[in-house]
């Protein structure tokens, strides 16, 4: 049945420029429209001025940085087994692992050298399965640390009529049946992205367990900016952040998959066309807010330091983003993460939150990537909202987004003291210490209130933790708690943080 998106279109003014600008690197430089893209780029390099004027640490950012191109080792990366569970999947099944996803990333030949560079980080030679698809042969020998790959069947019998979009689209959405059709075995999860996705797997393999692989699920995450969510949809798993589709769902899918491509033939993207094609099967998004589409502009900081109460399963458009940590690259950036990450999976960027009232602080930590130390009593509701630290995707504006965010304020004497991750020990039973160290130099206009004078004083936290269980996920959600505890820092400045299960009664309530 033809689509009339175009009359709708033509009836909202607003739509087209927001389609043109869906794809940011495919600006139509002759549109009449490129004087509010203008304007659109002026706005945000004034932000990025007062960004980059209020955290000046950030300009050293793009200096080179031997060391963090080394490669990541993943010694302490733990293998799977298959145990015999008895969790929600059910009595006497073996609990699915790693060996039961088959991943299927859209690539291409020729971004493939830079893209890798993401892959590479998450994924584990001959442990994670899957293939990286490609429209060509590749020119160069095929890397051995890359996922192995497979160039797509041909593509020009379907219909591609979006004006704005790439056919390549037609490809990516058939990824799903050309993984189905090769037949391989045990799988029970499809799960695709970009070649430019990061997946924390070990997360993703205890997301995964919660579901049962017997039924048909298509779980995902939307994205964070309104906007896009408007031009495509509200209702799908953005191919970005990520989707996992259970083997019956793809096996039902995989019999529709092209007749379907042509039905939708003028959506843009690939994650579009799958989920109308899995609504034609009747089943919906399940959203689990740990995939991040990263539909934003600027630095995730904000987003990544009030984390939703959820594993942390991927994280995409890092080349568009400002390195996670400030002096490392983007890529250097992300092994840091990685290495919170491997420590405790569970853990990495679950935030807590507690107060000092010996001295009236609050402190909130992101577990494996900062501290924030506020020298004065904020509210619980306004440390757990992410800080505006960036724009939308299309349009770079303000807002909307598809969660609350607060201004972060440009003023010295109301802005967190920040403490970036800086070491993990995991060696003890059960536990990790994991400390967090200001940023050198610290180039920051300071506050010249008493309250931050003490502040200033603390050179870091070191904050303990015990493994996060995974089955914590099966329980009704909770944050946890923390506590400052007395001492330590009078001798050397550094803090020391607990962070353990809230008890009964306990709430993060000023006096
Ligand atoms: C993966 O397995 C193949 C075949 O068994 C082997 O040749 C190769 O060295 C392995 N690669 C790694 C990184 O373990
Ligand atoms: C903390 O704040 C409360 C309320 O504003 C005040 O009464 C108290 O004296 C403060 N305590 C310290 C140690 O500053
Ligand atoms: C904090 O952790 C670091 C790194 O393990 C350690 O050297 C230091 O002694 C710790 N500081 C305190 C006060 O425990």
């Amino acid at each position: 049945m033809p689509h009339n998106s175009s009359e709708t279109r033509i009836q909202d003014p607003f739509k087209p420029w927001k389609y043109l600008l869906s794809p940011p690197l495919k600006l139509n430089f002759v549109s009449p429209n490129f004087m509010k893209v203008l304007l659109a780029i002026c706005i945000f390099t004034g932000f990025s001025f007062i960004y980059f004027s209020t955290f000046p640490g950030q300009k050293w950012r793009t200096a080179t940085c031997p060391e963090c191109e080394q490669p990541l080792l993943h010694s302490t990366y733990r293998r799977h087994t298959n145990i015999v569970s008895a969790t929600a999947a059910g009595h006497g099944v073996i609990k699915t692992d790693i060996s039961h996803i088959l991943f299927g990333i859209g690539g291409s030949a020729e971004t493939w050298g830079q893209r890798r560079r993401y892959c590479e980080l998450w994924w584990k030679p001959n442990v994670t399965r899957g293939y990286v698809w490609l429209d060509e042969e590749p020119a160069k020998p095929w890397p051995e640390t890359s996922p192995p790959y497979k160039v797509s069947e041909d593509t020009t019998r379907f219909k591609y009529t979006n004006w704005d979009g790439s056919r390549s689209a037609v490809r990516i959405a058939r990824i799903v049946k050309e993984s189905f059709e090769l037949g391989l075995d045990d799988v029970r999860w499809f799960v695709m992205g970009d070649d430019d996705t990061v997946f924390f797997t070990e997360n993703l393999v205890n997301l995964l367990n919660r579901y049962d692989y017997k039924q048909m699920y298509y779980i995902g995450g939307h994205s964070e900016s309104v906007e896009q969510d408007m031009a495509h949809s509200y209702t799908m798993g953005y191919g970005g952040g990520g989707f996992a589709i259970s083997y019956p769902l793809a096996a039902e899918l995989v019999k529709i998959l092209d007749g379907c491509i042509d039905r939708y033939a003028e959506f843009y993207g690939s994650d579009h066309k799958i989920e109308s094609c899995i609504n034609e099967i009747g089943v919906p998004v399940t959203r689990e807010p740990g995939f991040h589409q990263m539909d934003i502009r600027g630095s995730p900081y904000g987003l990544l330091s009030a984390h939703p109460l959820a594993p942390l399963i991927s994280l995409h458009h890092l080349d568009y983003l400002q390195p996670v940590f400030p002096g490392r690259n983007r890529v250097g950036s992300i092994k840091r993460l990685i290495h919170a990450y491997e420590s405790d999976p569970g853990r990495v960027l679950q935030q807590s939150f507690c107060y000092d009232l010996t001295r009236n602080w609050s402190v909130s930590v992101s577990w494996g990537y900062n501290v924030q130390l506020y020298p004065f009593l904020v509210r619980a509701k306004d440390l757990s909202t992410p800080l505006q630290t960036f724009l939308t995707w299309g349009t770079w504006s303000q807002e909307p987004f598809t969660f609350n965010t607060r201004v972060l304020s440009l003023k010295p004497c109301e802005r967190p003291i920040i403490y970036y991750f800086a070491g993990v020990d995991g060696s003890g039973s059960g536990k990790t210490l994991t400390w967090y160290r200001r940023p050198h130099p610290e180039q920051r206009r300071q506050c010249k209130g008493e309250n931050y004078g003490a502040g200033y004083t603390v050179k870091g936290f070191n904050v303990s933790a015990a493994l996060l269980d995974p089955g914590i996920w099966n329980k009704a959600p909770r944050r946890q708690c923390c506590e400052v505890m007395s001492g330590g820092d009078r001798v050397d400045g550094v803090v020391q943080v607990r962070i353990r299960g809230c008890n009964q009664q306990e709430s993060v309530t000023p006096p």
